[in-house]
């Protein structure tokens, strides 16, 4: 089988490349490349698609993090409550602006934070629940939004992965992902969901103030040019980007049904199987399968498996080969081995498999045949 990729970027665009090479052709005889008028555009339609006041856009979804924590004005030695098992950089901002990552464990099938563990997570210097979509589906969040509303907290969703994806609460209100807590942060790396041909970011808010404080940040903290109301950065959207990812919102919902189809596709193949355990679908969340991600069965190596694979011509990704808590660099924080178990468990079993919007039925039974005939 050629060509197996765990996302296929090229073949994407040359689905929509006359689109594309238009809307960018636009902006390069425009000559418009710092924030032009794609980036106003693109953030007002991603504000209705995602259903939220404000979108402001950024450089990158780590610094969306950075500038939504900036925002808050949180009291020295505040600390914010996150899963461990996750990609790092909500942790990496919170700790670089001088604030306590306090991680909590995982849910052992969904792999979404256990928001059953967060209340006792917290202590008087709790300031923030960062609630991590992972891997395209929601976490619980009637638990996260009942906790935060009891303890005062402040609650950021990282978006990255789930993009599009739709929560509806036992209260009956249905949102997309990140417009349900106090900030929604996403990142338009080229592999998400919605991803641009370079680095990009926005923020989510329907809070007028905090929405009017981040777009200051993002902008050197300056509402009027050279005039510094604010300690800022410089974080923006490049046009060109905008332009492209404007295009692409416009295709978001087929590539999420593409996304899904695929995923039917492994489940369905793969369900007789419990060494290979499929990921469960949290029933009040859409699954926008940012990743698909197996839970392999202690018999499984998965070293062996990767590379029984990898020889067949199966690209597969560990996410994430380790919990932060136990990275070198999050050590201080005093979580040790052991203490995490769930999250640690999790990271030495998962696998993640080809998933992307160009899969075809010959790819998607390839791959699960070669995944099977490693136990036959
Ligand atoms: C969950 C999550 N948060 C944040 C980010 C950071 O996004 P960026 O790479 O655009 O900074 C990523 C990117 O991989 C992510 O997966």
């Amino acid at each position: 089988m050629q060509n197996l990729q765990m996302v296929d970027l090229y073949n994407q665009y040359l689905q929509i490349k006359d689109e594309v090479d238009t809307a960018m052709q636009k902006v390069i005889e425009k000559s418009a490349f710092i924030n032009g008028y794609a980036v106003k555009d693109f953030a007002d339609n991603l504000a209705k698609y995602v259903g939220t006041k404000h979108v402001i856009p950024c450089a990158n979804g780590t610094d969306a993090l950075q500038i939504a924590f900036s925002a808050l004005d949180l009291p020295a030695h505040a600390e914010f409550i996150v899963p461990s098992f996750n990609y790092v950089a909500a942790v990496e901002v919170g700790a670089f602006l001088g604030y306590k990552p306090v991680f909590i464990e995982s849910e052992a099938d969904t792999y979404n934070l256990d928001a059953s563990k967060i209340e006792e997570a917290i202590t008087p210097h709790t300031k923030v629940i960062v609630a991590v979509h992972l891997f395209g589906q929601c976490a619980d969040m009637d638990a996260v939004l009942a906790v935060a509303k009891k303890h005062n907290l402040y609650v950021i969703e990282d978006v990255a992965q789930a993009i599009g994806a739709v929560y509806t609460s036992k209260e009956g209100w249905a949102k997309r992902a990140g417009t349900m807590g106090h900030i929604g942060t996403t990142s338009f790396f080229p592999s998400k969901n919605l991803g641009c041909m370079g680095d990009g970011g926005a923020i989510f808010t329907d809070d007028d103030a905090l929405a009017g404080k981040m777009r200051c940040i993002a902008n050197h903290g300056q509402e009027v040019k050279y005039t510094y109301k604010m300690i800022g950065i410089n974080s923006r959207l490049d046009t060109l980007q905008a332009a492209l990812l404007d295009v692409k919102l416009k295709h978001l919902p087929a590539y999420i049904e593409k996304r899904q189809y695929a995923a039917n596709y492994y489940d369905k193949f793969l369900a007789s199987y419990p060494d290979f355990q499929t990921p469960a679908r949290n029933p009040q969340s859409t699954h926008v399968f940012h990743q698909y991600t197996l839970k392999l069965s202690e018999k499984i190596d998965r070293t062996a498996l990767q590379k029984h694979l990898q020889e067949k011509g199966v690209p597969t990704m560990i996410y994430y080969p380790s919990p932060l808590h136990l990275q070198e660099a999050y050590t201080y924080v005093g979580k040790v081995q052991g203490s995490l178990p769930i999250a640690e468990h999790l990271s030495k079993n998962v696998l993640s498999l080809p998933m992307h919007t160009e899969m075809t039925d010959e790819m998607l039974k390839y791959i699960c045949e070669a995944v099977v005939r490693f136990i036959k």
